[in-house]
């Protein structure tokens, strides 16, 4: 095999360094899934003052921002996305005290707070719900969610054919034999957005949280608030998660009359001009499973949203081809409209990485895996993890991490179904495993209980044993670790202004090589990574300085399979 000539390279340009400097353009989000988090109350389930606790963790792991999934009162219907009352914190996580105690911590610290919104349904246990059930059909209470007759004899069938993206019929009927839509759970209503006291009622929530100081909101099923008139059967799969195209490549579209109609970029432009209201550089962040990456940018138009998250990336199979494409397809869509791209790999909703690069088809997406199913190779799924983290942290623009990817954390696959608690689960007959796999407790110390999640050993899924050697305690101090990688990788990062940067594809590798490399120039740094299964010869002479890698790797040594390094360029 030939070896990589920077002399002799060439490089097509596909996105420009940007010339913003905002600081959503470049930042490094980290999400906490608050539940799961840190306990420090001790009764099994994370909470606010459990987070503030471990907040130095998150900047001296260097990342600019939090984003914590719900933490608003629920009942828990769907782990917090049930909100039943937009303005308080539920028991379980503690109070709006604790919650200005933890802003107050993270803006000390130099990080940004971002909250989660769920504007699409609210909990069945909303007062604007019971109001509703408690009120008559036509009346002004059930005017704000989706209540419609039935079809059939006495409307005994629902209004049209459409299923919940957790299973089962979307629509409830009631006593007085009205029906209620839920693209989710019976227990989460959707809202009527063509109503204006629902549009006054989020504008009021939103300032409500930058009024105490939030830096923005991520926006949950952004593509779902509003339905196409009529609500018109279909026949399509409704899924949150889709599967990977014949392409191997993207796969997150969703389409059908509940998804991604054009009223939605109103309510976004409402929300912006709210934002644009506060200093300090507010942002809304997408949630939508929307393809193509062109159809996805509309999201994130000057006037709308900031950021989007980017589905398409993270459904991509670990095949280099693929890769290529969904990069450049997501900067070219972002470069259109003047957005940064957005790179993530997983997040509360899919199977973590580590684990889906395990599987005999690297980088499919099961939805969740349990005993029974294909088990993943933990050696070989984290190994390719590590390499696709260099990949992501390397592209320009903003990219997300969910809570312990930095410390290589693969999906608990052996869970007992006896303790699964997502919906998904339920509302499937038991064929999905759904998400509990990935929202296990977090290892802090691996010799404490409950791996020093809770003061108890309280811990609301249990941790398999062998996350000991997961554990924050078992790698701190060693650089090797995948903890050690993902700080080091953040500090180069910000040193070389990777997520400012420009990408440029490394034309002229032979065609065999080029088929399993992944090779760009973002800047000054030279970004390879080996997705195939030979090692790929780097000449030492040409003066490659090696800055990060994500498997040992020895100056001038051939980069080995499933590995990825950064090396400074000679100038
Ligand atoms: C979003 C959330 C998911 C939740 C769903 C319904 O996709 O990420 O966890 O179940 O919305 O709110």
């Amino acid at each position: 095999m030939t070896s990589i000539d920077t002399a002799a390279m060439t490089t097509t340009l596909v996105h420009r360094a940007s010339e913003h400097d905002a600081w959503w353009r470049n930042a490094v989000i980290y999400q906490v899934y608050p539940r799961s988090f840190a306990d420090a109350s001790g009764d099994g389930i994370g909470d606010l003052p459990g987070i503030t606790s471990k907040l130095d963790h998150l900047a001296r792991l260097g990342v600019d921002a939090v984003w914590l999934s719900p933490f608003y009162r629920s009942p828990q219907a769907d782990a917090g996305y049930d909100v039943a009352d937009y303005r308080q914190v539920d028991p379980l996580f503690g109070s709006l005290e604790d919650f200005d105690v933890l802003i107050e911590r993270a803006h000390h610290l130099g990080l940004r707070v971002i909250v989660d919104l769920v504007p699409n349904h609210t909990s069945d246990e909303h007062e604007w719900f019971q109001a509703a059930l408690a009120s008559p059909k036509g009346s002004p209470e059930r005017a704000r969610y989706i209540f419609r007759e039935g079809k059939g004899p006495e409307g005994a069938e629902p209004p049209n054919n459409w299923q919940s993206i957790f299973g089962g019929p979307a629509w409830t009927r009631l006593p007085d034999g009205q029906w209620y839509l839920h693209l989710f759970d019976s227990k989460q209503p959707d809202l009527d957005w063509t109503n204006p006291e629902v549009h006054e009622e989020f504008r009021s929530v939103l300032r409500f949280w930058l009024d105490r100081g939030v830096d923005g909101f991520r926006v949950d099923v952004a593509h779902g608030m509003v339905k196409a008139e009529g609500l018109p059967d279909w026949d399509g799969h409704v899924a949150m998660v889709e599967g990977v195209d014949e392409e191997g490549s993207t796969g997150a579209g969703n389409q059908g009359p509940m998804f991604d109609q054009e009223g939605v970029h109103e309510i976004y432009r409402e929300w912006r001009a709210v934002l644009d209201e506060y200093e300090g550089d507010r942002i809304l962040v997408a949630e939508a499973w929307v393809e193509p990456l062109s159809r996805l940018a509309r999201y994130v138009r000057p006037d709308e949203m900031h950021q989007a998250f980017n589905f398409s990336y993270l459904t991509t199979k670990w095949d280099a081809q693929a890769l290529r494409k969904v990069v450049t397809a997501s900067l070219v869509a972002n470069d259109e409209v003047g957005a940064p791209s957005t790179w993530v790999l997983s997040n509360h909703d899919v199977v973590r990485h580590p684990s889906r690069y395990g599987l005999s088809d690297p980088g499919s997406k099961p939805q969740g895996i349990g005993i029974g199913d294909e088990q993943p190779d933990e050696e070989l799924g984290l190994r390719r993890a590590r390499a696709a983290t260099l990949i992501t942290l390397g592209l320009p623009g903003s990219a997300y991490l969910y809570q312990g990817e930095e410390l290589g954390l693969p999906e608990h696959t052996e869970l007992d179904d006896s303790l699964r608690q997502d919906p998904a689960w339920f509302r499937t007959g038991h064929t999905e495993r759904g998400r509990d796999g990935c929202r296990v407790p977090i290892p802090w110390d691996a010799e404490a209980p409950a791996f020093g999640f809770s003061p108890t050993g309280a811990a609301w899924l249990p941790q398999p044993a062998s996350w000991a050697k997961y554990a924050l305690s078992a790698q701190r101090g060693d650089a090797t670790s995948t903890y050690g990688m993902y700080r080091a990788a953040l500090r180069i990062r910000r040193d070389f202004k990777l997520g400012s940067g420009s990408l440029a594809w490394v034309d002229g590798l032979p065609e065999a090589t080029a088929a399993t490399t992944v090779a760009f120039v973002n800047g000054d740094v030279l970004v390879l990574a080996n997705l195939g299964t030979e090692a790929l010869p780097i000449g030492p002479e040409y003066g490659l300085e090696l800055l990060i890698s994500s498997q040992p790797l020895v100056h001038g040594a051939p980069l080995p399979p499933d590995t990825a390094a950064w090396f400074r360029l000679p100038r």
